[in-house]
This record gives structure tokens, sequence and C-alpha cells, in this order.
């Protein structure tokens, strides 16, 4: 075997040193977690395992059989015990004499509950009769796109057969509930022989009387698949060749970055949507092919595919060898337009009484030649969850095209899934977005005191966060920090010098790629400097007047840039300072700027209106803690102005503010979080003061 069919196949990693001493419900959890270590054997929380396990019942301390049965939500590759519903194995068989046919299938799922064993909370799924229904103690259900490629075939059956033989059975499309269950064990009683069968658009479940033997045959099975694929396949090249060449990376990444805010800015309407961008080499062979175009229309078959993906892409016309970015934005909005109208058709061709409203119709995914994939989604994890999915499907396509026709879901049967009573369910469930769901932010200074602290506060309340820094070892750790606190999927780190403009271009491009664009920049990169006017080196003026008024003005154009292009409005926050209004003593360089700054911020404010982009400052004093402005030779220089010892600085301040209170970080990340959200949606051209009261600073 070559070295590339070698890595081709899925390695067994079953280790019996590891999974010997395990209870039976641990090695469940370490099954399922070696399975979905690799995407190629289940997409991302796609398919589930089970196990059968005889446990001593807490009410009547009898032994009895209960399911351990993945639940709804969560991923294999992380599951963990706690992620597994527990149900009496005689319960769910006594369902059967509930049952009332297939068209009252739905009303079973409300029975699950009352099964449950041991008190367990966590909510079984759909897919639970599936599971239970096999007369098999250890079942696995997976999505792997070799064998979708076969189940999506439009001879599957046939070549099912002719490639398992009778060891691995076919069933035709069902979508996953009780009546399937009930197929899947007529199927084990009537080919007791059997350790697996296809379903037919979906997936694979085999099963086995051990996890191991269970796990075994699930990779044997999809390795048989793929080296099947591989034999058919030799020297075909995929989708009908190549019908176009990719543009460079750095050319793909530049248009991304002009055409992802403006995608974003048509189909924010209803609700802000965040973006990703693939340019791997799956994905440029697919929107580079010949077959590009059919293949699309014909839209994703696994029914977890298309509710990520939604059915059919949008394919975004562009030719890479005359590439015409400008033609591409103007038809742009005609194209979502049409995709919009289709969907909205599709939806009225197949709705049933009682159907759910229409959902969002605009396109998730889209395809362009040379250029790669956008996805964009409510949230960024599902933008990047749902390109994955469509990953899997192109790998489905490539196998299904070179050995049949590849067939898409029937468009009734599409609907019936999307708009699911059981689906809808799910997503009332889901908890109401936080205030900044779906917006991006861009905090410079973001590694530092203040500017970690806003970064913080626009986290919690939903929104993704670029931080951007100039200190590469600060911006790390504080990357490394939020993003273990609030999911590495919602923050980034850029290094960035705002007095360079070409950082400044950098970043923004940055934000555009990995989020879809940007809403709210806080603009809060800062130094100080302390020296009577006599002693100030023209040095320390042009460096306070580089950072904190040309800084302030490039990142603001930029994003102004940005937001005009996007025509969602915009937001930006200017941490400015009391000594921007106040005068103070040995600090006229720092004071000049910051009150450069302040004006500058509503110059911007009365030019953004008609833009609905608003432009605000925080004006903090003091915040002695947290910020490394005050840990170097200014806290020195100002205890020498005021004639005191630096330890006794934090309680002159406090005691020379009104309030007599001290100012932190936190007390600033407030302002930034109210002036950024919709809390001060009619307020522009505004100052608030954090400085706990201090007269000289009020804005008259
Ligand atoms: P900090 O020193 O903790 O944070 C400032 C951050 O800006 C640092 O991480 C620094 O690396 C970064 N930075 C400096 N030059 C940069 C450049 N050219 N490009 C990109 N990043 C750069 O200080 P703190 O206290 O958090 O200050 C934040 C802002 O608040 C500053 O604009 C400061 O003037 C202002 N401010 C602070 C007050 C305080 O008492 N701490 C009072 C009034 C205003």
């Amino acid at each position: 075997m070559s070295d590339a069919h070698a890595a081709a196949r899925l390695a067994n990693l079953w280790d019996d040193a590891k999974a010997t001493g395990m209870s039976e419900p641990e090695r469940l959890v370490y099954r399922s977690n070696i399975l979905g270590s690799d995407k190629r054997v289940t997409n991302y929380g796609g398919g589930n395992t089970s196990s059968k396990i005889w446990q001593t019942d807490p009410l009547t301390g009898e032994q009895v059989e209960v399911l351990w049965v993945k639940g709804s939500g969560g991923d294999s590759a992380t599951i963990k015990l706690d992620g597994f519903a527990t149900l009496y194995m005689d319960k769910l068989r006594a369902l059967k004499r509930l049952y009332r046919g297939p068209e009252h299938e739905d009303e079973m799922v409300g029975y699950l509950p009352h099964c449950t064993f041991n008190l367990n909370p966590r909510a079984a799924s759909i897919d639970t009769p599936l599971h239970a229904f096999v007369p098999k103690p250890f079942v696995d259900h997976m999505h792997p796109d070799a064998i979708i490629a076969i189940a999506a075939a439009k001879d599957s059956r046939m070549l099912t057969q002719k490639i398992f033989g009778n060891r691995i059975g076919w069933l035709p499309w069902r979508r996953p509930g009780f009546e399937l269950g009930l197929w899947l064990e007529k199927f084990c009683r009537e080919n007791p022989e059997a350790d697996g069968v296809v379903l037919e658009s979906h997936g694979l479940f085999t099963w086995g009387d051990t996890s191991k033997q269970c796990y075994e045959t699930t990779i044997a099975t999809i390795n048989r698949a793929i080296q099947w694929l591989e034999g058919e396949t030799k020297g075909q090249p995929a989708f009908g060749g190549a019908a176009v060449k990719s543009l460079r990376a750095e050319q793909r990444r530049a248009i991304a970055a002009r055409l992802m805010p403006r995608i974003r800015g048509m189909i924010s309407a209803g609700s802000y949507k965040l973006g990703h961008f693939d340019d791997s080499a799956p994905v440029l062979e697919f929107v580079n092919s010949n077959n590009l175009r059919p293949l699309a229309a014909l839209g994703t078959s696994c029914p977890d595919h298309f509710l990520r993906t939604k059915i059919r892409p949008l394919v975004i016309e562009f030719d890479p060898a005359k590439p015409d970015v400008d033609a591409v934005l103007a038809r742009l909005s005609g194209e979502i337009d049409a995709y919009r109208a289709d969907y909205r058709a599709y939806y009225d061709r197949c709705k049933r009484s009682g159907s759910p409203a229409m959902r969002d119709p605009n396109p998730v995914v889209y395809l362009m030649p040379g250029v790669g994939m956008f996805t964009f989604a409510a949230d960024n994890t599902t933008a990047r969850v749902s390109g994955e999915f469509y990953v899997n499907a192109i790998n489905v396509m490539r196998g299904a095209s070179a050995v049949s026709s590849y067939v898409g879901l029937p468009e009734q049967e599409a609907f019936d899934i999307e708009y699911w009573s059981l689906e809808e369910a799910k997503l009332q469930r889901m908890p109401k977005p936080k205030s900044l769901a779906g917006r991006v932010a861009l905090v410079t200074g973001g590694a530092g005191g203040i500017g970690t602290a806003a970064a913080t506060r626009l986290l919690a309340e939903g929104a993704c966060v670029v931080i951007a820094d100039i200190d590469e070892a600060s911006l790390a750790q504080t990357n490394e920090e939020l993003g273990a606190a609030f999911g590495r999927d919602c923050v980034r780190g850029v290094k960035l010098d705002v007095t360079e403009e070409r950082d400044v271009a950098a970043a923004f491009v940055d934000c555009a790629l990995e989020f879809g664009g940007i809403d709210i920049l806080v603009s809060n990169a800062g130094i100080s400097s302390s020296a009577p006017i006599v002693d100030t080196e023209l040095s320390t003026w042009n460096r306070n007047l580089d950072i904190l008024a040309k800084g302030y003005f490039l990142v603001s154009r930029e994003a102004f840039r940005y937001f005009v292009q996007q025509q969602l409005g915009g937001n930006i926050v200017f941490i400015a300072s009391k000594n921007g209004l106040a005068a103070s003593p040995n600090a006229a360089a720092y004071c000049t700027a910051k009150a450069a700054e302040i004006h500058l911020a509503r110059c911007l404010a009365l030019e953004g209106a008609e833009h609905q982009i608003r432009v605000n400052t925080v004006n903090p004093d003091a915040v002695l803690r947290g910020s490394k402005i005050w840990t170097g030779k200014w806290r020195e220089q100002r205890a020498a102005a005021y004639s005191m010892h630096p330890d006794e600085l934090e309680e002159h301040y406090r005691k020379r503010s009104m309030l007599k209170r001290s100012v932190f970080p936190e007390d600033v990340a407030e302002a930034v979080y109210f002036l950024a959200s919709d809390l001060s949606a009619k307020s522009t051209g505004n100052i608030i003061n954090v400085d706990a009261g201090n007269a000289q600073s009020f804005t008259r």
C-alpha cells in the first residue's frame, strides 16, 4: 500500500491497556472519544454510540438492563459520562405497545423521559429507539464521508451489496425515529449474520458483542469503503476535472476580506451573522471544478449536513482568470435576493398545515471559484461547523459522483426534516441570545489593563473580539486566557502597531476573515509620559501624538471604510482621558494628544451619523490596578509631580476624587459596553467620565 493510501485509512486506536480496567460506561466514553477524534468517522456532533449495560436498580436493588446512549447535543470526540442518557431497556421495549404507527411516531419522543434510569437529567435524543431496538449490546451510529458517498449514490443498495456482501445490509431512506428503530430491529432479526447496515442518504449502523468488537467493526467497515472508493476513482479527476485555477493565497484572502463584510451586511437585517472563510485544498478542488454548478444545485444529503448548511449553497459567479471583484459586488445583492426568493418558493411548495414559520431565507454557504468558501451563521462556532459540514458534503459528492450519480434528498423529505416539529422545539429551547451576539469588536491595546477588561465585558455579552496590541507576549497571554474563558472560536489576537497604516489595514482584514466583518471599534491603545514642558523631548511629543492621535485616526478611518461597505451602522468608542479635558501638571504632550482624541471623536460622530456610525468617548482617570502604564516610570513621575511616594498614589487619587472611590478597569469597561451596545443607541458625540468625580473635567 502506498503512503498516501495508508494515510487515507483509519487507524485502529483501540488500546487494550487503557480499556481493560474500565467500567462498561467508561469504555463507552472511550469508544465514543476515539471514534469522534477523526472527522472522517463522523462529523462534528454527528452520530451516536450506545451500550446496553446490566446495573443495579436504585429502586429495587435488582439487576436491570440499561441503555446508555449519547444524549441530545454534544460531540462524540469530547463526550463524557454525563453526556449520555440512561434509560430502562424493559420500558423502552414496552413502548412498542403504545406505538400507533409511522404517522404518529413523533409522539413517542414524549415517552422517552418516562424511561429514564437513575434520574439522569441528560435528554435522550431522537435516535434513542434506533439504538434500543438493535438486539445487540454495543451499537455505533456514525456519519463517515466514505459511507455516505455510497449511501447517497443513485444505486446505493447495489453498491452496498457489491462492496460488503451480506456482512453489511442496506435500508432505504427514512428519517430517524421510532419507525426506523423498528426497521433496524427487523433487519437484525432477519439477518443475524450481518454486523451493520448502511442507511440510504444518511450513514452507518454497526454493532458487536463487546465494545471493542463494535469499534473494530465500525473502523473496518469505513476502511473497506475508503479502499473501494480509492480503487474505483484511481486516475479519475474529481468533479469532472478543474475548470479554473485558484488565485494565490494572498489574493484569495484580499478578495474574501472585501466580500465577506458585504455579504454580512446583506444577510444581517433580521439578526447579525458571523462569517467563516475556508480555502483549504478540498474546497478549492470543488469550487474550481467543471461540475461545481450541477453538484451544488443537488444540495447536501445527510440530514445532519443540510440542517447546518441549508439544502443548497450559493455559487458566486467569478472567473479567477479575469478577476473582476467590483462586478461580483455589483451582482451580489441580486444573487442573494434570488436565493431568498428560491428558498421562499421551496418553503411554500413543501409546507404543511402546522409547519413552523419560515426561518431565515439567506444562504449559509457561499462558493466562489478560485477563492474558496464563506459560511455565515448566528454565531461563530456554527459558521465554522457549517463550513466543516459542507466539506463533509464535498467529500460525499466526490465519492458518490465518481462511482455513480450523486443524489440529494427528495425536496419534501428535506423540508420535513428542516421544519420537523421536534427540530423546531429544539430551536425554541435555545437560550435567548446575549445583547452583543453576532457582533464583532476590535479592541486596540487589548492586552493592556483597560483593553482586556473591555474585551472581557464585550465577550461576556456574546460579542466576538479581536484583541490587537503591539506587545506580543502580553497579547499571546491575554488571547490564551480569554480563549479559555469564552471559547476559542470567539477570540483572536493580532499584533498591531496603531501608528502603522499597513498593520491597521491587516488587522481589519483579519477581522473580516475570522468573523466576517466588524461592528465595534474600541480605540484604546496608549502610553503615557510625564515631564515639565522645558524637558519634553520632541521625540516624546511625537510619540504621544503618534500613538494617541495618529493611531486613533488610522484605526477609525479603517473602521469607517468597513462600516460604510457593510451598511450595518457601526460603533466606535475612544478611551481618552480626564487629561484630555483637564490640564495636568508636567504632562503637556499626553494631555494635548488626549485632547486631540476627544475632538477627533466629535468630528467622526458628525461624519458618521448619516451611516448610523456612532462615536463616543470614555474618559478614565487614575486606573492604577491592572494598568501597565502605572507600572513604569509614569508612576514615579506622577508621584514626583505630587511630591509623594509611588505607593501613596492610589490613595492620593481616591481622596482627590469627589466620590472618594478608586477607579478600576472593570468600571471603564462598563462604560465601554454601554456605549458599544444598543443600550446607548441614540447617543453619539458624547463623553462619559469614569473618574470617581472630578469637577475640572465636567463637560460643558
Ligand atoms: P496599559 O499600558 O495597561 O494598556 C495599553 C496597551 O496599549 C498596552 O497593552 C500596550 O502594549 C498597547 N499599546 C501601546 N502602544 C501601542 C501601539 N502603538 N499599537 C498598539 N498597541 C499599543 O494601559 P491602560 O491603563 O490599560 O490604558 C489604556 C488606555 O486608557 C490608554 O489610552 C490610556 O491613555 C487610557 N487611560 C488610562 C488611564 C489610567 O489611569 N490607567 C487614565 C486615563 C486614560
